[in-house]
């Protein structure tokens, strides 16, 4: 069999590098299409944690009567905890899904692929750092791809797929073929800063962090004018501490430097909540404050 037709037969396991929001999501889904998942971090009990994430939602399902208890521990068992990345020599796709940082993921690259079978699929998450760059710092530019899962991943239809300059066909082909056997969607945009999707929200949001820094209006003005004047489902404040304030920032940065136009610039409210550790619902504070349950505004 050539190597081409390898990738081509379909994914069958798949590895993970980051368990957080997305990678636990990405983890759900892949268990879900019936794939076997491999789910590293950089400590067990990170990777607990996102398996802890993955049962409630497999819960919350059941609980909705989608799924069956049998279903729920049959899922959770496709699901293999990995703390060393040597597990996944047995991979076909590696998905990184780590923090939004380029150097975090250039590490995790050189670190992962002497362990990968010369044929393995190596994939980012990553939500606007270019795929060409992020290529260079593995053995395999040819088979590396951007695969943006959109978040919560369970629920959202759309998967990104974005190819660097040197991602082959074959590579594309068997990814979205893969995504499809997930039951997503996919569109293909371009290698440049945030892609579609970012390029058009996180400039969204930020302008609306900079409403809320100028004092045009309230947290709930913002959010309630976006939503029912503009049809969101969810305004645009809130969308925000659920992305995560860090990784909003991150890619305001990835526009700012990659396209060299201070219309990107991040607000400094943004940034000043990213350095107070004001992350979002992960962290239980962002523009809302969650410790309630429900989000009550922080200004
Ligand atoms: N949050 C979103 O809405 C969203 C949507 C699409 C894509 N993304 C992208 O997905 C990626 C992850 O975002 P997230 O929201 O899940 O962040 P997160 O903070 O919830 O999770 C990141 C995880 O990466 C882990 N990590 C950091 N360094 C690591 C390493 N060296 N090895 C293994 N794991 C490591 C962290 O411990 C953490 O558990 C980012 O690239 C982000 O841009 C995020």
């Amino acid at each position: 069999m050539t190597m081409g037709a390898e990738i081509a037969s379909g994914f069958q396991s798949i590895g993970i590098i980051g368990a957080g929001q997305m990678g636990s999501g990405i983890a759900q889904v892949c268990a879900a299409a019936g794939l076997r998942v491999y789910l590293n971090d950089v400590s067990d009990e990170k990777i607990n944690s996102g398996i802890g994430r993955i049962t409630k939602s497999l819960q919350k399902r059941r609980d909705a009567g989608k799924i069956t208890d049998e279903q729920v521990d049959k899922l959770l068992s496709a699901i293999v905890s990995t703390p060393k990345l040597r597990a996944f020599e047995q991979c076909d796709l590696v998905i990184e899904a780590a923090t939004e940082d380029e150097a975090t993921k250039r590490k995790i690259f050189g670190g992962v692929y002497p362990f990968l079978n010369p044929t393995t699929v190596l994939a980012t998450n990553t939500s606007s750092i270019s795929i060409t760059r992020l290529a260079t710092a593995t053995d395999r530019p040819q088979r590396f791809i951007g695969i943006h899962f959109m978040n919560p991943v369970p629920t959202m239809k759309l998967v990104e797929v974005i190819r660097g300059l040197a991602t082959d066909q074959t590579t594309y082909d068997a990814t979205a073929k893969f995504v499809a056997a997930l039951g997503k969607l996919i569109t293909t945009s371009e290698d440049y800063p945030g892609f579609i999707v970012n390029r058009v929200l996180i400039p969204m949001i930020n302008e609306a962090v900079y409403a809320l820094y100028e004092g045009v209006g309230s947290i709930q003005s913002i959010d309630d004018s976006l939503r029912l004047g503009a049809n969101h489902p969810m305004g645009p404040l809130q969308l925000a501490d659920f992305i995560g304030l860090d990784t909003c920032l991150s890619i305001m940065q990835v526009l700012h430097e990659g396209l060299a136009d201070s219309k990107y610039r991040p607000c400094p409210l943004l940034v000043k909540h990213v350095e107070a550790g004001w992350l979002g619902v992960k962290t239980g504070r962002g523009f809302y404050d969650y410790a309630s349950g429900a989000p009550v505004p922080l200004r």
